[in-house]
């Protein structure tokens, strides 16, 4: 399908299907166990409704807004995600070049396949990188301290993966990093010729990040996956959370928190953000969408904090909604890499071109012509019968 012919982003998902072996596309694709969360992340944008106000002067549409410390052209940008090279070999430097040119944010993932210093390099655009608390202190404060030295406008602390969640459609394909040529991986590739050709002419799977630190203790590919994982560490607290908001001293956020108590607490150690996630349902299935999580968390922080909605959102009318239930932006990860795997740097730029034409349309659709207009009077929900109880018992 051509460019062009990409009406919504999930029309993207079909050409990332076609152009990437099996194991590839579901590593993208797939979700924690019964894949509930990933699934509801989306539907809970039902849960709500738009109200409309008309015959007002919606002749001039301005997105634009600041969120950590950042002046993005739209409220949306793009959630960090790890080893972009398996999907195209343009890697992150597509989708960071791509989001330079939109306007909006990139993250770049810690177990990224271009380093965080050649990602700064190649574009001027704003920047966040994403960091983990690791066993090993010191490299988180190298690391800190490389993002300062290439001039990272905010950091972002991804809590929510101190384990590896459930990936079942990962051990169903056999999925493997980096992917390897085998007798019944041969078949997959050779369906796939446009992937497998950049795959034998240009096989730079490194995590780009740490591959220093496994050259010294002399690991191969696999050694450096495994260092990895050997780095999550389960001991990590809110005391660490605070010890690196310090240690970094500019706009922080952290990823993967859902909940008010927890939204407190970042409040309280002085992060500047939350993202709110279930890592895209990937790690806890069962865990809330992040879009129902936002008026409660709202309403326990005040205006003290950014709320980032990320996971589920798919179109302008959930960036919306999440805006009017109080969040300051959203973010996302599978739209674009379903755009880069599909059509390369270009599938990036149409999904973010799309997303925008789609806010501006809705944005102009519901009265509203800056985003600073949204609140709760332009939205309605259904609340669940257990919000209901909680009411009644409070
Ligand atoms: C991710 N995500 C992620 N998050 C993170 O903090 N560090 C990482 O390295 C990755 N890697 C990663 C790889 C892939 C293939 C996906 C799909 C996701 C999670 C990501 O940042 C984000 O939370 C979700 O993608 C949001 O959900 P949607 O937008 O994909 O629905």
């Amino acid at each position: 399908m051509s460019l062009a012919r990409n009406f919504n982003l999930m029309d993207f998902r079909a050409g990332a299907k076609r152009r990437l072996p099996a194991p590839l596309f579901h590593y993208i694709d797939g979700a924690a166990d019964d894949e509930w969360s990933l699934i509801n992340n989306t539907k809970a944008f039902e849960h709500y409704q738009l109200l409309p106000n008309h015959l007002r002067d919606i002749s001039k549409v301005d997105l634009s807004t600041k969120v950590l410390g950042v002046e993005m052209s739209m409220p949306v940008f793009c959630s960090p995600t790890g080893m972009t090279r398996l999907f195209h070999h343009g890697k992150e430097l597509a989708v960071a070049r791509a989001a330079a040119r939109a306007g909006v944010m990139y993250t770049l993932s810690t177990l990224s396949t271009t380093s965080l210093e050649d990602v700064a390099a190649a574009t001027a655009g704003p920047k966040m990188f994403q960091i983990y608390i690791f066993k090993d202190r010191e490299l988180t404060r190298e690391f800190v301290k490389r993002c300062k030295d290439a001039g990272y406008d905010a950091l972002c602390l991804t809590v929510d993966t101190a384990l590896a969640g459930n990936r079942e459609r990962d051990k169903r394909t056999g999925m493997i990093m980096p992917p390897k040529l085998t007798l019944s991986s041969l078949a997959s590739f050779a369906a796939h010729p446009h992937w497998a050709m950049h795959f034998l002419m240009n096989p730079d799977f490194r995590l780009a990040n740490v591959v220093h630190r496994v050259d010294a203790i002399g690991g191969g590919a696999m050694g450096l996956i495994d260092y990895v994982n050997s780095q999550f560490d389960r001991t990590v607290t809110w005391e660490d959370a605070a010890w690196l908001v310090e240690q970094w001293g500019g706009p922080f956020a952290i990823k993967g928190l859902q909940t008010a108590e927890d939204a407190k607490r970042a409040v309280d150690i002085g992060a500047s953000a939350i993202m709110i996630s279930n890592h895209g349902g990937r790690q806890l299935d069962s865990a809330p969408a992040p879009i129902d999580c936002v008026a409660p968390m709202r309403d326990a922080v005040g205006d003290a904090i950014e709320l980032i909605v990320d996971g589920g959102v798919r179109r302008g009318t959930h960036v919306l909604k999440a805006l009017a239930l109080g969040a300051n932006a959203c973010s996302f990860g599978r739209p674009y890499l379903y755009g880069l795997a599909a059509h390369g740097e270009g599938g990036v730029d149409r999904v973010l071109q799309l997303i925008r034409e789609e806010l501006e349309r809705s944005i102009a659709l519901l009265g509203c012509s800056t985003i600073s207009q949204l609140g709760l009077k332009q939205v309605a929900s259904s609340s669940s019968p257990l919000e209901s109880r909680r009411k009644r018992l409070t």
